[in-house]
């Protein structure tokens, strides 16, 4: 089988934002601690980070992390988790049934972050609290000084403010299982007067507005509409939560997963731009896709939630196959895709939690598959977004209908002369050969090109066999006059870099 890809610098969609490659650290299961924070372990270093993580989370090419959740936040006092460890409460989380020690806070996931160069995107609690403690952490954290808490702050040792940019204004708010869930004007009003009290602390916020947990929720669509028609003035995006999953043996359907995210972002930001025609307004709301990646949800639902609050429980701790790496390559795409409305995205999560990182408690930390798409494109996406014309052959998916087989998008860097293309093939039965014509860039060599496919497409990554599954080396690649091809393996994501 063959495709053939059309690539033209005059086809920009957008700048390559370095957001997108954001990820989240929720107190949950083990992300946190025995994740990030592991003060006993080999590799701890003087605040009980562990470096080995903290090395493949540099690695990983991770710009932005969300925090302290999730579900986690709505009902979380953010006082809990600052001043002197030893007097911070214990207390029930609620939202995963565990222990949340407070060992680690905000004081703790600043210096984290600053350690593993990424930008955090806090969350506010509005599920059991409201404008006012949103309002007082900002202070506390944004304020030089001079007031209570920003003195309070400074008495914690942490003299300069953190400066925190953006915000999320609550969590999942649409979805019955959060603590505090609202219906969709309820919450609107409430993120309204939130953002209001909270650019009166400090105009230049970039906040975020709670959309719907999935596309498949029943107020998906109104909840937007209806939120947005409250605070569209107050806030900057509105966020899309999106997980994937295989289910009853349709990998057809899983592996064409980017279908559903295109068709979610186009229909929230059309939705969103008909609230600001209906409003007569020339601001544009974009989206924060600060939740997206593969999760076996269904594992997850039917598992027994954890008994007598345990501390640090493995909640979540998908292991993830290269079907799962491919789709997430593919997720990706969709995002780079989107680039001219998708502000910025989290993957969910960093660590343990449907993570692209594992470890053992006292052990090693390792690469999951989805780790490399994720790493390879954030290192190699850069300039701009080019959209690609594809003509592929299709194939039927049960959810979808027919989609394309080969799926891809492109960013060119023209100062550095560099063109970055990433594909997928979703074909479970065969390769496909594919034809570029580079003729508008006429690059002169191939700097680099891998794939990640294997044999056994259910192949994975454990402690035993941390690297049974990488990228390798793609020599199919051909370039001549400006005319590249390539093979795609069946189920497979590939990276080609020309210059
Ligand atoms: O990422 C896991 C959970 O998924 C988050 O806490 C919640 O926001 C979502 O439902």
């Amino acid at each position: 089988r063959t495709a053939s890809l059309t690539i033209d610098p005059a086809f920009s969609v957008a700048p390559v934002h370095r957001h997108t490659f954001g990820s989240f650290v929720e107190h949950l299961g083990r992300c946190v601690y025995t994740g990030i924070y592991e003060p006993d372990h080999a590799t701890a270093d003087e605040d009980g980070f562990r470096k080995d993580v903290l090395e493949l989370t540099r690695e990983l090419g991770v710009s932005l992390v969300r925090y302290p959740g999730g579900n986690f936040v709505s009902g979380y006092r953010w006082e809990d988790g600052v001043g002197p460890v030893e007097q911070r409460p214990r207390r029930l989380d609620l939202a995963w049934h565990s222990l949340e020690t407070n060992e680690f806070g905000l004081g703790e996931f600043v210096r984290w972050a600053g350690k593993a160069a990424v930008e955090p995107l806090m969350a506010v609690n509005l599920g059991t609290r409201g404008v006012q403690e949103a309002v007082d952490l900002l202070e506390y954290s944004n304020v030089a000084s001079g007031t209570r808490l920003a003195e309070l702050r400074r008495s914690h040792g942490a003299d300069a403010p953190f400066g925190f940019r953006a915000w999320c204004l609550g969590n999942e708010m649409d979805g019955p299982w959060q603590i505090g869930h609202k219906t969709a004007r309820e919450y609107g009003r409430l993120a309204a007067e939130t953002a209001r009290a909270m650019r009166m602390v400090q105009p230049d916020l970039e906040l975020v507005a709670c959309g719907s947990s999935s596309s498949s929720m029943p107020t998906f669509g109104n909840w937007e509409r209806e939120v947005l028609q409250e605070c569209y003035d107050l806030v900057d995006h509105i966020s899309c939560h999106a997980y994937y999953e295989e289910t009853d043996g349709d990998v057809a359907s899983f592996l064409a997963s980017a279908v559903d995210m295109d068709h979610f972002v186009d229909s929230v930001t059309a939705t969103a731009d008909a609230v600001g025609a209906a409003l007569h307004s020339r601001k544009r709301i974009n989206i924060s896709f600060d939740e997206w990646n593969v999760w076996y949800q269904t594992r997850f639902n039917s598992a027994e939630p954890p008994r007598d609050w345990p501390f640090a429980p493995r909640l979540l701790e998908d292991v993830y196959s290269v079907t799962d790496a491919v789709v997430v390559g593919g997720l990706l795409i969709s995002l780079l895709r989107h680039s001219d409305r998708v502000a910025l995205a989290c993957q969910a999560q960093l660590v343990n939690v449907i993570g692209p990182i594992m470890t053992e408690p006292g052990g090693t930390a390792w690469r999951q598959t989805i780790f490399h798409p994720f790493a390879l494109t954030s290192r190699l996406a850069a300039g701009e977004v080019l959209r690609v014309e594809t003509t592929a052959p299709e194939m039927e998916t049960a959810r979808f209908g027919p989609v394309t087989i080969v799926d891809a998008a492109a960013t060119y860097d023209v100062g550095l002369g560099r063109l970055a293309l990433f594909l997928v093939n979703r074909s479970v039965d065969g390769p496909v050969e594919v034809s570029v014509d580079l003729r508008s860039v006429n690059p002169e060599a191939v700097a680099e090109s891998v794939s990640l496919y294997d044999a056994d497409r259910h192949a994975a990554n454990t402690a035993d066999q941390p690297d049974r599954v990488v990228p390798k080396h793609n020599d199919s690649v051909r370039l001549d006059g400006g005319r590249a091809t390539v093979t795609l393996p069946p189920i497979s994501w590939t990276a080609v870099e020309f210059v």
